[in-house]
């Protein structure tokens, strides 16, 4: 028996997509352009290369969705932290790093070296989560993540931290690079018919995730970067646009950033 739920989407959907047809008048030709795209979508993409999602997301999708889901998590610091997009990267089970490890494997003689610290709370009563797991990830400043780059070492770039009794967390990383979403398919063909660039701000991802809260999927954004007010899969939000710091004293890195999550509860 069909479940309620399906049918309602999916016979919304079947609506819309003909109410599309009829009002743009498309001819037999315009839908198979449109069945070959989603094809050469399909067709590209393997466990290294996400490119329906990449689709997607160029289209609004993932974001627009994010923000359905987690309209409680808005803008403000003082309110639990701001979701953003999971994008098409993330890779399950990264390594387990102790406190204070780096997340960088290969050295980077001019990567902007970063101290990123900071505590997760939960949100209602602000007491700090032990155990909590922070899952981070991000590209090197070639803009490629390690599964798209051979010459990286495997895991390069990404980890994962549990935090102490005190909530909090602390790791070595680089500071982002702004780069182009990969536009040699499908995603970029769409782009480029929109006149539109493929940059994404630089940022780093989290998911942070606790027994008995709701997990944070987010990215933070380097303010400097000029692809914050048009990052091409519009996931910035305000409270999420980060100030890295000269840092002082520290052989092993240039800039520190504090930031801290505040996880919601079950
Ligand atoms: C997308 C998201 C990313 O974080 C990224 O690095 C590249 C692409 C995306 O949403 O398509
Ligand atoms: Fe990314």
């Amino acid at each position: 028996k069909a479940d309620p739920r399906t049918r309602k989407v999916l016979g919304s959907l079947i609506q819309h997509l003909h109410d599309f047809c009829r009002e743009n008048e498309i001819t037999v030709s315009e839908w198979m352009k449109a069945v070959d795209f989603i094809n050469a979508a399909g067709q590209m993409s393997d466990e290294k290369r996400n490119e329906g999602q990449l689709v997607c997301d160029v289209l609004g999708i993932e974001s627009l969705v994010d923000e359905i889901t987690y309209k409680l998590t808005s803008e403000a610091t003082d309110l639990p932290t701001a979701s953003a997009i999971l994008g098409p990267f993330w890779r399950k089970d990264a390594p387990i790093r102790q406190m204070g490890d780096s997340i960088i494997l290969n050295e980077i003689p001019d990567g902007d070296h970063t101290h990123l610290y900071g505590v997760v709370t939960d949100f209602t009563t602000g007491k700090p989560i032990e155990n909590a797991v922070v899952d981070v990830w991000h590209t090197a400043p070639n803009g490629l993540y390690e599964q798209q780059d051979p010459d990286q070492p495997d895991w390069n770039l990404r980890g994962r931290f549990f935090t102490k009794a005190d909530g909090k967390f602390d790791f070595y990383c680089l500071r982002p690079t702004s780069y182009p979403i990969p536009f040699d398919g499908p995603a970029g063909q769409l782009l480029q018919m929109l006149d539109r660039h493929p940059m994404r701000p630089a940022h780093i991802h989290f998911i942070v995730s606790s027994p008995g809260h709701q997990p944070l999927v987010t990215q933070i954004f380097d303010r400097r970067d000029e692809h914050c007010t048009n990052d091409s899969v519009f996931a910035v939000k305000e409270s999420l646009i980060v100030d890295f710091l000269p840092r002082e004293g520290d052989p092993k890195a240039q800039f520190e950033l504090k930031y801290d999550f505040r996880l919601v509860s079950f």
